[in-house]
């Protein structure tokens, strides 16, 4: 018979078992949802709403079957729907009938949301700190390399010299913002839902401070109708893992055009790239490639679990059940990604030669040697179709703007003197750019100071 049973007179058909039941995917919340029941017990206990033997031996029961679970004896029942109706069966089964008294004044609609908010919150601790990880090693290789020079790009053109610190420190700079994102979230998430029973409330003297006191919530709910039914937390919580994957697929697809022949800027550790059943030369990138894939799947829970919401009128509905595929997903999908990345690019071999040919081929220069005509007073557009011509010139010619010889830069322009070279290397173009956020590796140095201090506060 059905916890829910009384008003029935048939049993269910197993089709309807089947496709109603949530276990098969919510039992991973037993540990909040037993952490969240031994909080209401004790509650109800405090607030004389049960006697307090009922109380302890509830708690009792809950703790046993947490070692039961614990120690892979328990067998969860399909019939019994979600994790919320097993966890109450198996209390009844080990205590007794006092074990029926554990849902007083609850919920599983508030239940649920309890649960979720709690499994919501120790991800986001959880992902924040193999953020950290990441932005540690990221932080380490950029102070490795404040002078590996390497082409900047715009259209994936060759445009500016940067150095390596200062594109991956880019990266450090999205995943700061991916941790705000998630620490604002963790906000809102941080809100304790029971207590709104149903969607009405309760008749019973519950304490709700108090259980959000014991489950370390910061405040409650103030809608009992809201309290069952938003799920805005799950969304954004969801959104922010998709920022999180958008910026490692946009790294990954970096690293797999920079292990390239055509690019050869990396090599990729042997352990972490794979082989061809075929072309026994091959060495592919695979976790990259991986990650890029898995961008999609994220995106898609989030794009879901927007659209289940869309058309749900208040309260609860069975719809909201599939919140947890989506999230459990998406979290997943994340601490999968996030460790094997980070140790990738930790393992990464960097052909500095490469990246510093690489910078000092296609002009990447011309900017500089536009500056330097604005320096002598040139208004910079006039400036700029000078060193056009320049290039042009170059292009026909073969050669780079710094192998010009005096005559030929005269040729151009008279204005031109033997001061330019000096400020057309390849260093001189990156160690110039000295204001905040660029690449010289004074302005690098700078921004690895407020980096480190940043680690060690978050
Ligand atoms: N398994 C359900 C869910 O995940 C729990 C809440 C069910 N409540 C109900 N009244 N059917 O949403």
């Amino acid at each position: 018979m059905k916890l829910w049973g009384g008003r029935f007179t048939k049993e269910t058909n197993p089709l309807t078992d089947d496709f109603n039941s949530s276990i098969h995917f919510d039992n991973i919340l037993y540990p909040y949802d037993i952490k969240g029941s031994i909080a209401h017990a004790k509650m109800l206990g405090k607030q004389k709403i049960i006697s307090s033997e009922e109380s302890v031996a509830i708690i009792e029961g809950l703790k046993e079957i947490l070692k039961d679970i614990q120690c892979g004896k328990v067998e969860f029942d399909i019939s019994a729907e979600d994790i919320h109706m097993n966890m109450e069966k198996l209390l009844i089964e080990k205590i007794g009938d006092t074990g029926k008294k554990l849902h007083t004044g609850r919920s599983r609609n508030d239940q649920v949301a309890l649960d979720m908010r709690m499994y919501v919150k120790d991800q986001i601790e959880s992902i924040d700190a193999m953020l950290h990880n990441l932005q540690q090693v990221l932080l380490d290789l950029a102070v490795e390399h404040k002078k590996t020079i390497m082409p900047g790009y715009t259209h994936l053109q060759k445009a500016q010299p940067v150095t390596l610190a200062h594109h991956l420190s880019a990266y450090f700079e999205m995943f700061k913002r991916d941790r705000a994102r998630l620490a604002d979230c963790y906000l809102r998430t941080d809100i304790m839902p029971l207590g709104s029973s149903a969607l009405a409330g309760t008749t019973y003297d519950l304490d709700r401070e108090m259980v959000a006191d014991l489950l370390d919530f910061k405040a409650v709910t103030l809608n009992s109708m809201d309290g069952v039914s938003d799920r805005d937390y799950c969304i954004e919580f969801l959104s922010a893992l998709s920022m999180i994957i958008m910026h490692l697929s946009r790294f990954s697809e970096e690293i797999i055009l920079w292990c390239s022949d055509e690019f050869n800027f990396i090599k990729l550790d042997d352990a972490y790239s794979t082989g061809s059943s075929i072309m026994p030369q091959k060495k592919n990138p695979d976790i990259a490639e991986l990650v890029r894939g898995k961008t999609g799947r994220v995106y898609g829970h989030l794009m879901g679990l927007l659209t289940t919401m869309k058309g749900i009128p208040l309260a609860y509905n069975k719809d909201m059940q599939e919140d947890k595929e989506a999230v459990f997903d998406g979290v997943k999908t994340i601490s999968m990604c996030l460790p094997i990345f980070t140790d990738m690019v930790k393992t990464m071999n960097v052909n500095k030669k490469v990246m510093y040919e690489g910078a000092k081929k296609a002009f990447t220069n011309a900017t500089d040697a536009a500056d330097w005509l604005v320096k002598k007073d040139m208004p910079f557009r006039e400036a700029h179709s000078i060193i056009g011509k320049l290039v042009l010139y170059c292009i026909e010619k073969g050669k780079n703007i710094e192998d010009l010889s005096l005559e030929e830069f005269k040729k151009i322009s008279p204005v031109f003197d033997e001061t330019i070279y000096d400020h057309i290397t390849i260093e001189a173009c990156v160690n110039n750019r000295k204001v905040i956020g660029g690449p010289s590796i004074e302005s690098m140095e700078k921004v690895l100071f407020i980096n480190r201090n940043y680690l060690l506060e978050n």
